[in-house]
């Protein structure tokens, strides 16, 4: 489908007809060397001159959008691509359902999706920023690459986000597009939006628990925003959405491979004791899946949201996989099981679905990150050791919701502050820990070759061996 394929020979790729629209092009032209300027203050810290393997999109239908080659990573083609329209699509959900999506915004929607899009938006450069030191530490060159190419794709996120808030929102669009570039994740006066995209990434076992459980939640609010009734948001999250699943690729196998090379160590020396051998010892990891699961968990908001029932009943904002439910769409009078804290207990209790509809969200993620949790497990099931990672609790380590104001161990009990302060090292991670890991870090960049406490992976990327110069050196 011609139509489809994006022009390379533009200043910035896309499949808008920005060339059409000369307000919009200036001002994106005009903000673009902003950006660079912002990826070369905080992106990927050294690297920026190597060839490193990538994939750039060349269009958007299913098959074939993705092109490799050797690029220098301030030269990635940054673009603007959203999916192709859906001819006739309607609003499925909501007040207006079956009414035709919007071309525009809708003017009074426009301050809340306008705050929903930069939320988006922010998150973005924040992952950049967060995982700026890590190719200083690299396992290998595969993953070197792979880190890379999550970076550029952020940062392609970011554009996609910008091109909305230009094309669509006016000035205050662009005050927000240039606040995007303003903000700094972990900055005490000028922070990025979430929570969870202000800590640190300081080593790679936190990269993969990253790409793993966060960019997990940018799956999920992306999907619930690919059903907007606002179709230029919808056609970008899809598009984005095929980007984002190498990321969670990315995280899911990088930490099949430590888990496995983990067990690997442990049965070669018939201990558990694999740290003094270079492995990740199997608690590490829990402590390490405990922390960014909850941080991740917090990002879905509060249990009980009014917010999030009006983002529904607008049409803005839909659940995951809204087409396949089968229900009015409405929810007037559904309600949802949420499991919440009432004095000092964890109770589930039925509430209004529509208030609900960020835990059930937080649900549908929840059961997803337990998959992941499965396959880890099959390698260590295999490896004949008897030990399980597990999903903490919900209630766990959170600063967002109903759970806020307890503390909850890992197996959802309500404990006392004494508890937590006696145990809690246990179940998080801890300076030594953080040190210990710190400690492994040791960059390798040798051609197939991986560092002692990461297996290689069973395939290189997009069919090239696993020996393969993902990065090249000079
Ligand atoms: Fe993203
Ligand atoms: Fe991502």
């Amino acid at each position: 489908m011609a139509r489809e394929r994006v022009d390379y020979s533009e200043r910035i790729p896309n499949n808008v007809g920005l060339a059409e629209n000369r307000r919009l092009l200036r001002a994106l032209e005009e903000w673009q060397p902003r950006f660079l300027d912002w990826w070369q203050e905080m992106g990927p810290l050294g690297f920026q001159t190597k060839d490193v393997y990538l994939r750039t999109a060349i269009s958007v239908d299913s098959q074939g959008w993705a092109h490799f080659d050797y690029v220098k990573m301030p030269e990635y083609r940054w673009g603007i691509f959203l999916a192709e329209p859906e001819p006739d699509r309607r609003i499925a959900f909501g007040a207006q359902r079956g009414q035709p999506v919007w071309p525009e915004v809708p003017g009074e929607y426009r301050g809340v999706l306008r705050r929903l899009i930069v939320t988006q938006g922010d998150t973005e450069p924040a992952s950049v920023e967060q995982q700026r030191h890590l190719g200083r530490t690299c396992p290998s060159l595969y993953d070197l690459r792979n880190l890379f190419q999550v970076n550029v794709e952020e940062g392609r996120h970011l554009w996609a986000m910008v091109y909305l808030l230009h094309a669509h929102f006016g000035r205050d669009g662009r005050e927000e597009a240039e606040a995007m570039l303003q903000r700094r994740s972990g900055d005490q006066d000028r922070p990025r939006i979430l929570g969870a995209f202000n800590e640190k990434t300081p080593d790679w076992l936190s990269f993969f628990m990253f790409t793993y459980f966060t960019d997990r939640d940018g799956k999920y609010q992306l999907a619930s925003l690919a059903e907007s009734g606002f179709d230029p948001l919808s056609r970008t999250c899809r598009f984005m959405l095929t980007e984002e699943a190498h990321h969670m690729f990315v995280g899911e196998t990088g930490l099949g491979r430590i888990v496995q090379r983990t067990c690997e160590v442990m049965r070669e020396h018939g201990t558990d004791d694999v740290r003094r051998f270079g492995a990740i010892d199997l608690p590490t990891i829990q402590k390490y899946l405990n922390f960014h699961y909850s941080v991740s968990l917090d990002l879905f908001g509060s249990e009980v949201s009014t917010n999030a029932a009006n983002f529904y009943t607008s049409g803005l904002k839909g659940r995951f996989e809204e087409a396949k439910q089968n229900d009015d769409h409405a929810l007037h009078d559904a309600r949802y099981g949420v499991t919440q804290l009432e004095g000092d207990r964890v109770v589930t209790r039925d509430e209004p679905a529509l208030t609900t509809l960020n835990e059930r969200l937080r649900d549908d993620y929840i059961a997803d990150c337990q998959r992941g949790v499965d396959r880890w497990n099959r390698i260590i099931k295999q490896a004949g050791i008897d030990v399980e990672l597990r999903l903490p609790h919900r209630g766990f380590h959170r600063a967002i919701g109903s759970f806020a104001e307890a503390r909850v161990s890992p197996d959802g009990r309500v404990i006392g502050q004494a508890e937590w302060d006696g145990r809690h090292h246990e179940w998080l991670p801890v300076e030594a820990d953080e040190r210990f890991v710190q400690s492994l870090m040791q960059p390798v960049t040798e051609r197939g070759k991986f560092v002692s406490w990461i297996a290689p992976p069973p395939r290189g990327i997009n069919g090239q061996p696993i020996d393969f110069e993902y990065v090249r050196q000079v």
